[in-house]
């Protein structure tokens, strides 16, 4: 049965156009909705399943999930997922979607960008340019070659970034809690205290867990190198902001870029406070690490994607909330069971026991497991239109424990 996809809130152009091209009906209400509305919307579209794309304004709660069964995959065209209920979604067998690195290269050039522009100390000249002020001066500005970059956290961004910084020829070491291949001649450093002594501007790129939280406080500041530059765009709690407040108003530090806080405002509508504010050779921005047209694209991309793979073949890689499964190779198969069931004991037996008792065959079969639910392939050598095979579904949706079973053509 052909499914169909609400867009909401102007996800990119990207993400209709590929939704389109792979055969879904594609609906576009460009703002977020509230639960009623969302309910409503979500109920008049087209008989069949149903996937929706969203960003942070709309809320996705047990209400809307209990409202509209129908709706099966849901699509984050963003990094968080806290506007839907997770939980209520992974016990339904919901599959959701987000897209947490299509903007990593944004976010490694804003770096490279801050990294060059505290160096030369460029928004304290901008600032006297723009005042009439002409203060054409050598002091305090440095070129980046040759200075050691630090980076904390070499995932998806800090490796990106240690690339570009190598190529403006900079010396780039990291430190990392997982073991991690070094890209170019990047070396990696056995302590955080070591990078922190040893690194003219200190990087941090990790995400924000209970190690990470407060990960720099006055204690780990005190150890930068003296003049060295502390720039955070990965998470807001990640760094004491009052310790980095005294840090650079007593000059132990040269400068900092800050584009993550611990607390934020909810919309561009709420004022900004922080206390870093007014300090000379601090580059503050408002969150914009990842706010690029070419990431927006990226993300369109990314999450029609996966709902398209999940679509057709029960694809689940980068889900938050279903086991995520490789979709193995169908060679011998013409259609694909999908079932989703309740992970308690006993459930494949069950199901194994309906296989059995159906005599189709099974040319392939894969499993999947997190704590509430099991996502199980069976490929299987006749059409999905085959009554054979559309029985075999029947019985297995029939079972207790089935939350969603489908069958599709492979
Ligand atoms: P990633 O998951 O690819 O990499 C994170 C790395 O940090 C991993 O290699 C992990 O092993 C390491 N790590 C975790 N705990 C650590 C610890 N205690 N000490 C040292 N290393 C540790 O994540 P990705 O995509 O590189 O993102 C990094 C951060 O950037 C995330 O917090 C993300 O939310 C943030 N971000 C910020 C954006 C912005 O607009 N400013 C946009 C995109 C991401």
């Amino acid at each position: 049965m052909t499914a169909s996809a609400l867009l909401l809130e102007k996800v990119h152009a990207t993400a209709e156009t590929s939704l389109t091209e792979s055969g879904y009906t594609v609906q576009r209400i460009n703002k977020g909705l509230s639960e009623d509305e969302l309910i409503e919307a979500l109920s008049s579209m087209p008989e069949g399943p149903v996937m929706v794309g969203i960003r942070s304004k709309t809320h996705i709660t047990r209400k809307v999930l209990e409202a509209v069964p129908r709706l099966d995959a849901i699509g984050c065209f963003c990094i968080g997922t806290d506007q839907v209920a997770l939980d209520v979604a992974r016990a339904g067998g919901v599959a959701v979607f987000n897209a947490p690195f299509s903007s990593t290269r944004s976010v490694a050039e804003l770096v490279m960008a801050d990294i060059v522009m505290l160096a030369r100390r460029i928004f304290p000249r901008s600032t006297d340019a723009h005042a009439g002020r002409w203060a054409k001066s050598a002091v305090g500005a440095h070129e980046v070659r040759g200075k050691t970059l630090g980076i904390i956290g070499y995932g998806h961004i800090g490796s990106q970034l240690g690339i570009l910084a190598e190529a403006f020829g900079m010396n780039v070491q990291y430190f990392d809690i997982e073991k991690k291949l070094p890209l170019g001649n990047t070396n990696s450093v056995g302590t955080m205290d070591e990078l922190l002594a040893t690194s003219d501007f200190v990087s941090l790129h990790v995400p924000d867990t209970e190690l990470t939280r407060n990960m720099m406080t006055a204690a780990e500041i005190a150890k930068i190198k003296p003049g060295g530059y502390l720039i955070n765009l990965s998470r807001g709690k990640v760094v004491d902001i009052d310790a980095l407040h005294d840090a650079l108003k007593e000059e132990r530090l040269a400068g900092a870029a800050v584009d993550v806080y611990p607390s934020e405002p909810a919309s561009n509508a709420e004022a900004f406070v922080s206390p870093l504010q007014g300090l000379d050779n601090v580059i503050l921005t408002p969150h914009i690490g990842g706010s690029t047209q070419e990431a927006q694209a990226n993300i369109g991309l990314e999450v029609a994607t996966a709902l398209d793979r999940f679509r057709r073949l029960g694809g689940t890689q980068g889900s938050v909330t279903l086991p995520n499964l490789d979709v193995p190779a169908a060679s011998h198969a013409h259609s694909r069971i999908i079932n989703i069931h309740r992970n308690v004991p006993g459930v494949l037996s069950e199901i194994n026991q309906v296989v059995a008792d159906s005599g189709v065959n099974i040319v392939g079969q894969s499993l999947g497991t997190n704590d509430d639910v099991g996502l199980l392939y069976i490929d299987v050598p006749v059409a999905a239109a085959d009554g054979q095979a559309a029985k075999l579904r029947e019985s297995i949706a029939g079972l207790e424990t089935s939350l969603r079973t489908r069958i599709e053509a492979v």
